[in-house]
């Protein structure tokens, strides 16, 4: 299945196991902290662990996402009935207002289409009040992080809430300019194997700059590391912090 830790249940709760509280997500809260008690999309907001822990933050949030089994998951979660949970791609902010908005753990790559993503940055841009915050995390493509993924330096064990553990790993099966496509298998204790597929989009920065100045966003900073290092000298991040150009 493509992009299934998204889509079947089965593999959300594996993404959900996999994927705690993180120094990416304390990283975005304090983006957002300067901009305290604002209405925040969340747009790929996955099983809304990051949502959750903005509307913690005093925030209002909305979250959206395309995957239902992932939007299910987060709706199940404590605190959950706080947030706006909205099913869909960008084109569901249309016509609503927010201050702030993120991207995050890397969803903006799974636009893979260039105009896909200039539709994206332009709902956002439509979305964001004047002066409004964009904020993402892309892999910066000189870091080359698809090379750790194969079935040696990927390959780990997740306990899921019931104590069963899957074993797990990914393989790349294609790297092209800017594309690469992989496969995450997944070995369960009662021997069922899934296989999910996926292709992530590695823009440049330069890339990032020119669609984002075309959308109508100016870029404030890009971090390439979660302690706010320089590009190059982080953890092979592009940390996009944008704002909506407009004059407020
Ligand atoms: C790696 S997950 C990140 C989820 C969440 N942000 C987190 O921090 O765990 C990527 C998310 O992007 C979503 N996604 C994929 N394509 C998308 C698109 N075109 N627009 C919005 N979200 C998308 C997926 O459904 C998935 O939930």
């Amino acid at each position: 299945m493509r992009q299934g830790e998204f889509l079947d249940p089965r593999l959300v709760e594996v993404y959900d196991a996999e994927s705690p509280w993180g120094r990416d997500d304390d990283f975005f809260v304090a983006i957002l902290a300067a901009t305290p008690a604002a209405r925040v999309l969340d747009l790929g907001c996955g099983t809304g662990r990051l949502a959750l822990g903005l509307t913690a933050a005093g925030h209002t949030v909305t979250g959206v996402d395309p995957a239902r089994a992932s939007l299910d998951a987060a709706r199940a979660k404590p605190g959950a009935s706080a947030v706006c949970w909205i099913e869909g791609s960008s084109s569901v902010v249309r016509g609503l207002a927010f201050d702030a908005a993120v991207v995050t753990s890397h969803a903006a790559q799974f636009v893979v289409d260039d105009d896909e993503w200039a539709g994206v940055l332009d709902d956002l841009h439509g979305a964001l009040e004047a002066g409004g915050v964009l904020t993402f995390d892309t892999r910066d493509p000189s870091a080359r992080k698809w090379e750790d993924w194969n079935p040696v330096d990927s390959l780990r064990r997740i306990t899921l809430p019931d104590g069963a553990v899957v074993t797990a790993w990914t393989e790349v099966t294609d790297v092209r300019d800017g594309w690469v496509s992989f496969t995450h298998t997944y070995e369960f204790p009662d021997g069922d194997e899934l296989h999910s597929t996926a292709t992530l989009r590695f823009r440049t920065e330069d890339e990032l700059r020119r669609s984002l100045a075309v959308a109508g966003f100016s870029v404030d900073v890009i971090f390439g590391g979660w302690a706010r290092e320089p590009v190059g000298a982080g953890d092979g991040e592009l940390l996009v912090v944008a704002c909506n150009r407009e004059t407020v």
